[in-house]
């Protein structure tokens, strides 16, 4: 089968080097892609957004199934217009997708469905928003409603803060219409983790679990980024955990999705606070995580198409997975300045040399060929991800495979997976 997948950062790195191993694959095309996913398949220059291209690109290629990686082309759509055209599409439709790309949705959603999430509430008028932040004397979560790349959310210990927050987001529109709403909430105290599933609008498989770490310092301090790393499994998801995190959050929102009219189907990915007092959602995405897709998809042993085949088909129930028991951390290597401002087109070297380590993976995000060079171009630059016998060991390998990559102002979390190594007793 010919499969086009849709996206061009590390998540699709990952998945296209994982469906490059499938038994039933003919042909990959990825679009746009980018320097790592060529080593899996071609790379073809249509943009994400580019919906009239990619379907005339698909239907000119025999492509059997199509596989939408970001949530911006998701929300817009793709998958509503290529399964109007007859062909078959991975991910939600844009009236599902909405579980990420409003905030709100998701907040009502989880309200009608009794799923455990902070308290908050919804603002489309900044001085309503100023009221009510103002007369709380805790501390604010502000989050933009819309798509924000990872990027929506402040976390504010003090209100004066949040109103600053609420005033960049709805007045001075920093993330232009994503912001016309916000949601505040109250600030959960726990330990994060990424839960993610394949769903066929019935079916639910949770895969393994996995911890991201948002923001751009070690030690979790300053502002969030789109991820700076991530291990799986996370040692604070029990079985008990998981168990409980399956049977209150996943099958009640999708049962909620079925009743709303916006059936489930792709990956739900929750993001989760484990407080005192259990598990609780601060969001849902509708994709893979970026960058927890690099070290999950490492340890999944199964035929990654047969898996999402199944989803299109709604035949998840007929499906195993087998998954590697050894742990994966994955350590984003970023451009000086992110997530802020940072230069582009810095020669990369390295990557070669580092890809024959035994168990590491270099997955590739914002780089470009220039050239017959690899330069960066963008805010995350690469994945490393290392397989180790534990989640120290992976740890080790894969920052002695950062260790040797180099480029002009590269920058990374130097703790990535300290939490779990305390976590599992390591
Ligand atoms: P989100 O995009 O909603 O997951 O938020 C990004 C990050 O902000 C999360 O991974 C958390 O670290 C933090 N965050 C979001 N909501 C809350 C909350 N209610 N309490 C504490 N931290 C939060
Ligand atoms: N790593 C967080 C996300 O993919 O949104």
């Amino acid at each position: 089968m010919n499969v086009l997948l849709i996206g061009s950062g590390g998540r699709e790195h990952a998945i296209a080097w994982k469906l490059a191993q499938s038994k039933d694959l003919t042909k990959l095309y990825i679009a746009p892609g980018n320097p790592g996913t060529a080593q899996c398949g071609q790379n073809i220059p249509i943009g994400a957004d580019d919906a009239d291209e990619l379907l005339d690109f698909a239907r000119q290629n025999e492509v059997g199934l199509v596989v939408v990686g970001p949530e911006d082309p998701l929300a817009a759509g793709l998958v509503d217009a290529f399964e109007a055209a007859g062909i078959k599409a991975f991910g939600p439709s844009a009236g599902a997708a909405q579980l990420e790309a409003d905030k709100a949705f998701a907040k009502q959603l989880m309200r009608s469905s009794s799923v455990s999430t902070a308290e908050g509430r919804t603002f489309d008028r900044f001085s309503d928003a100023r009221a009510y932040i103002a007369s709380r004397d805790e501390p604010v979560v502000v989050k933009a409603a819309g798509l924000a790349k990872g990027k929506g959310v402040f976390v504010c210990d003090d209100p004066a803060d949040g109103i600053l927050a609420a005033e960049k987001i709805m007045c001075d529109k920093v993330f232009g219409q994503a912001g016309e709403k916000i949601i505040v909430e109250d600030k959960l105290l726990g330990e994060e983790a990424s839960i993610l599933a394949f769903v066929d609008g019935r079916n639910i498989y949770i895969m393994e679990s996995s911890q991201d770490h948002k923001p751009i310092g070690d030690g979790d301090t300053g502002p969030n980024t789109g991820g700076m790393g991530a291990y799986s499994p996370a040692p604070v998801v029990t079985e008990d955990m998981m168990n409980h995190i399956t049977r209150e959050i996943f099958v009640p929102v999708v049962d909620g999705m079925n009743r709303n009219g916006t059936p489930y189907k792709g990956i739900l990915y929750a993001g989760i606070m484990i407080t005192g007092g259990g598990p609780r959602v601060l969001e849902f995405n509708v994709r893979f995580g970026d960058p927890e897709t690099q070290p999950i998809l490492a340890r999944l042993k199964s035929d990654l198409l047969e898996v999402l085949l199944a989803v299109c088909d709604g035949t998840l129930d007929q499906i195993t997975l087998e998954w590697d028991r050894r742990p994966a951390v994955c350590v984003v290597m970023a451009s000086g300045g992110y997530p802020g401002d940072y230069e582009k087109g810095k020669k990369i070297i390295g990557i070669e040399e580092t890809q024959q380590l035994e168990d590491v993976i270099v997955f590739h995000a914002g780089t470009k060929d220039m050239d017959g060079d690899i330069v960066t171009n963008g805010g995350r630059v690469l994945g490393v991800t290392a397989l180790g016998q534990t989640i120290r060991d992976a740890k080790e390998r894969a920052y002695r495979a950062v260790d040797k990559i180099k480029f002009d102002g590269a920058y990374c979390r130097r703790d990535i997976a300290d939490k779990a190594i305390k976590g599992s007793g390591d």
